[in-house]
């Protein structure tokens, strides 16, 4: 069964969309459909944050709750709308009081032009919904995504640092149980579509609707969080005929654990996984949230960045590093593959017609495993890797030092495709880890990889830096190890 329309809750009012062209973003809709022009447009591309919105949606793990997100506006398509709450800055106010979001603003001064603003309000917002006392780390987490080219950023962070239980009365906590009911009933609808312009876009609810849906219509384009795709839409004017969107699809988003394993469906975004994976790689949880900010990793998922086979996604390298697999699925028939067997050449992956992403199986670490990531990038925050390389190092004592059993050296921006070095592995495995393995590990790494000269890097930094980082991560084992010596001797004495 289907419905011909998308439903969502705009602010606290019940609202439809019909015939209207899938490729819309939520911006376009919000100021060309409705003329609500609070909302504004920067960059179009994600960058800037000016056009955050926020969704409220039921929250999957807890009952009776809902979960407040802040988004790019200006990358995601009105479908992705269906069944959830869209707050806009417009209605933040309750009555002719101003949301305490906005308010201090106003007493911190954080505003001049104010073009900005309503980003920064509503990114704060967001924050506030589920934290009442944010430290500064948590605040500067939630606001890396929006960008001030006026006010400066001190009295804006001050501003969102100002503790705030009077979001607890605001107009949306008022109208919470009612705004549970109305999503509840949402959530029972059969899956949306959406037409408009000759153009379809469509929401299965199940694996069985996703694969019937793609083996029917090859040809259809599917979308997760569209941090990715709604750029050919925004910047190249690309025009979608189909578009099939993965987020509703229930065995997409799950994450589950086994003794030895983490499965993480292709759809969940980075948000909901980031903990998990931090607790077992605090490295790879501090490289997640160097992925875009915050409005990115509310909406962007592990499907869509191995599915886009960027050359330059963060995650590939890392899950190649750790042996992780991934679950893809065509039409009812399962096959697990290697993430590093997933990339063929530049944008060419091993996925077939019809064929998708359904999960990627982590491995939990064992005694003596490592993992060590460096991301090089321009900025901190909300900014592509000119280079990320992973290294995976499994080591045992012996009476000669650390020896080294397993090794994986994975690197992103250094290809066409996310890929290892064999022949700097080679120079280290069975080897102790010394200062002459490091050595000839960095000379080997010249012959694995050519890598390109481009606006991020030349191709003399990114083999320098590449082979820097393996030094770099040869120093900080040694400290680590080092440090355990001598903390042991401590304890023993
Ligand atoms: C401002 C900004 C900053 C960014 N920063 C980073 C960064 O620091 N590091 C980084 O790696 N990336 C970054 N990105 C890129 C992007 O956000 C990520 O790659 C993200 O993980 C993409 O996920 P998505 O769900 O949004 O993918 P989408 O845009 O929905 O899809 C991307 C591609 O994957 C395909 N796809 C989606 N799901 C599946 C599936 N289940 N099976 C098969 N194919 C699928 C789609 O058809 C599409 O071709 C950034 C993007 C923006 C806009
Ligand atoms: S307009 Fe810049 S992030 Fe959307
Ligand atoms: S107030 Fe002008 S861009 Fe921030």
């Amino acid at each position: 069964m289907v419905e011909n329309t998308i439903k969502f809750l705009l602010n606290n009012e019940a609202v439809k969309i019909e015939n209207l062209d899938p490729n819309t973003t939520i911006l376009q809709y919000l100021r060309e459909e409705l003329f609500k022009s609070g909302t504004k447009e920067g960059c179009a591309s994600g960058d800037c944050g000016a056009c955050t919105v926020v969704l409220a949606e039921l929250d999957p793990e807890k009952a009776g709750q809902l979960t407040y997100k802040s988004i790019n506006s200006c990358i995601t398509f009105v479908g992705n709308l269906h069944g959830k709450q869209l707050i806009t800055v417009e209605d933040l106010k309750d009555g002719a009081k101003l949301h305490h979001a906005q308010q201090t603003i106003v007493d911190n001064h954080g505003s001049q032009c104010g073009f900005c603003t309503p980003g920064f309000v509503m990114s704060s917002f967001a924050l506030h919904k589920h934290n009442q006392k944010p430290n500064r780390d948590e605040v500067l987490e939630a606001l890396a995504g929006n960008l001030c080219r006026c006010t400066g950023y001190r009295s804006i962070i001050e501003a969102a640092m100002t503790s705030s239980e009077a979001n607890q009365d605001d107009s949306f906590a008022k109208h919470y149980q009612q705004t549970l009911v109305a999503l509840t009933e949402l959530d029972k609808l059969p899956k949306p579509i959406l037409n408009g312009n000759g153009n379809t876009y469509i929401a299965p609810q199940n694996i069985y609707e996703l694969a019937t849906e793609l083996t029917n219509e090859p040809k259809s384009t599917l979308v997760a969080g569209g941090t990715d795709l709604a750029l050919s839409v925004t910047q190249n004017l690309a025009v979608i005929k189909k578009l099939v969107y993965v987020g509703n699809v229930a065995e997409l988003n799950t994450i589950e654990e086994t003794e030895s394993e983490i499965v993480i469906g292709s759809a969940l975004p980075y948000s909901d996984f980031i903990d998990t994976l931090h607790h077992y790689y605090p490295d790879l949880g501090n490289m997640i949230e160097r992925i875009g900010a915050k409005q990115v990793r509310n909406t962007g998922t592990l499907g869509g960045n191995i599915g886009n086979a960027s050359p330059i996604g963060d995650m590939p390298p890392a899950l190649i590093a750790l042996g992780a697999t991934m679950t893809l699925h065509l039409n009812g028939t399962e096959r697990t593959i290697l993430v590093e067997d997933f990339f063929l050449d530049y944008k060419k992956t091993v996925l077939q017609t019809s064929e998708f992403i359904k999960s990627i199986t982590i491995p939990k670490p064992i005694a003596g495993q490592t993992l060590k990531l460096y991301k090089i990038s321009k900025r901190l925050d909300d900014d592509i890797s000119a280079v990320l390389a992973a290294f995976f190092i499994e080591q045992i004592p012996t009476d000669k030092g650390q020896k080294i059993t397993n090794v994986r050296l994975a690197f992103g921006g250094m290809a066409g495709i996310p890929k290892r070095g064999p022949t700097a592995e080679a120079a280290l495995l069975g080897k102790h880890l010394t200062k002459e393995s490091v050595t000839q590990a960095k000379a080997a790494l010249a012959n694995d990889f050519q890598p390109m000269t481009d606006v991020r890097a030349s191709d003399k930094y990114r083999m320098t830096v590449a082979q820097n980082l393996i030094e770099k991560c040869y120093l900080e084992l040694q400290s680590t190890h080092t440090r355990e010596v001598i903390e042991t001797r401590v304890v023993n004495y």
